[in-house]
């Protein structure tokens, strides 16, 4: 085993925050951008301009330098800078540039699909290439209709998968998201995701699945409203990403399988988030020993430097038709596999799990605390390197205190850590090799952050 990473990036010593973000260059590139971006573009933007990343840190041109708990919507999974992956990928960009990977291939695209169908579950046999996350759930949903010949997916409450017009409406992370389209872009039933501390379904009954959430769907959706007939099959993320870090119970993943078994249903993991590494096991199906029918991959593929993502599917799935047109003219371009090669050797010869285990340990520890010394948190959650805080108004109505979040995150940012406000929960999700005693400074920083929050609510 070599170590976790280069050995420079002992010396690292972050956060060191000289001026409140955005400082006066950052806010001179923010306002360039306002001024002529589309303002759902420049309005969500974290306020500051990025000068360089190193490891687990951001520098923004003002000379601040932050500790990243974001990770590029955790699609940097070994740290930014990693000459490993950097190397091979420029190589194959002065050698090739692109080629459309649907017509001219290069050794590299049979030798990625060879060494992803081997680490993935036995289920998947075959692969299509992808671009990114949105292009492989985009693929997914076009075959599961094919190859079942029915038009209906089921999809969960929560789940994002992707912001292009039909993974809009395949996810239902929060209305907005598919805002305008719902009416347009039919063929998604949604139901709650298996989440302990916000379903509406509390016990499995008696004589039934042995899980709360698929007890809902047979008894209630499958009964009153959906013919089973007319369904394809289920995508879900395997745990919960973008919409707050939530693994469902262990009595999920067997009454789930059973009831697509049942009814001949395809069971496809979106794993663009959870996939290499994230949530603890190199994919998060493996937890529970789950055997999928299709699997999307993207996100941190590209070891955090070049664009990737791919479907795997059983033979049912992807093999056994050549009619469904797919992907775009960049998906797999040499490059990209070539960075997505080297990643995996890294995940092969670094002790990337072992640290996402012992940076989960270091999560669920702190963020037990915080839940115990702040009233105001409702649920918090550490899966892997997936790990969440929700705050509430108050623990009795649980409802959601979206304001005090997004103070809590602007305390966060002014001390120098960088993380995911996302819709339900501030999600922090460092790199898989980040030190333990780096995420325990995060968290001395988060308790901080929330202290001041508090503070200036009560002022
Ligand atoms: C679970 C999941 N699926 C799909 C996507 C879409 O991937 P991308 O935006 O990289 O294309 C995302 C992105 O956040 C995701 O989290």
């Amino acid at each position: 085993m070599t170590p976790l990473y280069p050995a420079a990036w002992d010396e690292i010593d972050a956060p060191q925050m000289g001026v409140e973000p955005p400082g006066p260059r950052s806010r001179e590139v923010l306002a360039r951008i306002e001024r002529n971006a589309y303002p759902g573009l420049s309005g969500g933007l974290t306020p500051l301009a990025l000068a360089s990343k190193r490891a687990w840190t951001v520098t923004d041109v003002d000379g601040n330098v932050y500790l990243d708990c974001a990770s590029a919507s955790a699609s940097v999974p070994l740290g930014a800078g990693r000459a490993e992956v950097q190397e091979p990928a420029i190589a194959a960009l002065k050698r090739f540039g692109n080629e459309d990977s649907h017509a001219l291939v290069s050794e590299l695209t049979a030798e990625l699909g060879e060494r992803l169908l081997a680490l993935s579950p036995s289920s998947l046999t075959r692969y299509d290439i992808a671009l990114n996350g949105t292009e492989a759930v985009e693929i997914a949903i076009k075959m599961m209709r094919r190859a079942t010949g029915r038009p209906i997916i089921l999809a969960f409450h929560g789940s994002y998968h992707g912001e292009s017009t039909t993974t809009a409406a395949l996810g239902a992370e929060t209305s907005e998201i598919a805002r305008g389209l719902r009416g347009l872009v039919p063929g998604f039933v949604h139901v709650p995701y298996p989440h302990a501390y916000r379903t509406p379904f509390r016990e499995p009954r008696p004589g039934g699945t042995g899980d709360a959430t698929v007890d809902y769907i047979r008894d209630h959706v499958l009964f009153h409203a959906l013919d089973p007939a007319d369904v394809a099959g289920v995508v879900i993320e395997p745990v919960l990403g973008s919409g707050g870090c939530v693994a469902p119970p262990d009595s999920f993943w067997p009454a789930l399988t059973a009831l697509c078994r049942e009814h001949d249903w395809l069971l496809c993991a979106d794993e663009v988030k959870t996939g290499m590494g994230r949530a603890g096991h190199l994919f998060a199906v493996e937890r529970w020993g789950v055997e999928p029918d299709l699997m999307c991959l993207g996100k941190a593929l590209g070891g955090g430097v070049m664009p990737i993502g791919a479907l795997l599917g059983s033979e049912r799935a992807l093999g056994t038709f050549d009619d469904v047109p797919t992907g775009s003219t960049w998906a797999w371009l040499p490059g990209g596999c070539a960075a997505a090669l080297a990643t995996l050797d890294l995940y092969e010869s670094e002790p990337v799990l072992e640290n996402v285990a012992a940076l989960g340990t270091v999560g669920a520890a702190r963020l037990a605390e915080l839940r115990e010394r702040f009233e105001r948190i409702g649920d918090v959650r550490a899966i892997g390197c997936f790990q969440a805080i929700e705050f509430v108004r108050d623990r009795q109505s649980a409802e959601l205190d979206s304001r005090l979040q997004n103070a809590v995150a602007a305390e966060m940012l002014r001390r120098g850590v960088l993380a995911d406000s996302s819709t339900t929960s501030i999600n922090i999700q460092p790199s898989l090799v980040m030190p333990a005693a780096t995420l325990e400074r995060v968290y001395a920083l988060v308790a901080e952050s929330i202290q001041a929050a508090l503070d200036a609510e009560s002022a």
